[in-house]
């Protein structure tokens, strides 16, 4: 069970991360942040290209850096998106790759720059995924 100071936390370092986005075309700047079993954190931002369809999104990044690490369990995610005022949730293709990774009940912390947030979880965000339900 992750505490609620601990949700902040993961979700200021989101917030710090984004600051590294490469977001020039867009100017929608992403940062995630992911707690894992181990009790280390790895975080991750957008990164844009000039041929837009090469856009990796944060979410993505962070949990394909976190792999690279040898890490496999993780304990949550919070993802910032501090150019818009409200909450962004993640979009398909991230909810999909959380789905490899993420047991159904991980929670997913996102917000804004304003005091929204939205508390969720992978399997929230992916319902009836095949992987969830063969897990039960
Ligand atoms: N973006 C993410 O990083 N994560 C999402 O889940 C949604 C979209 C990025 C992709 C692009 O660089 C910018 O946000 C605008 O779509």
């Amino acid at each position: 069970m992750i505490e609620k100071n601990q949700m902040d936390s993961l979700f200021t370092q989101a917030r710090q991360a984004a600051e590294k986005a490469y977001a020039p075309y867009s100017k929608f700047r992403v940062g995630a942040a992911l707690l894992c079993e181990d009790g280390t954190v790895v975080t991750g931002v957008n990164v844009e290209n000039r041929s837009f369809g090469l856009t990796v999104c944060a979410e993505r990044n962070t949990l394909c850096t976190a792999i690279a690490q040898g890490k496999l369990s993780f304990l949550a995610l919070a993802i910032s998106t501090p150019d818009s005022i409200e909450p962004v949730g993640p979009c398909g293709a991230c909810r999909q790759v959380m789905g490899e990774f993420m047991a159904a009940d991980t929670p997913v912390l996102f917000g804004g720059s304003g005091q929204n947030r939205v508390n969720s979880t992978v399997g929230e965000l992916l319902p009836l995924d095949s992987l969830h339900e063969l897990k039960k």
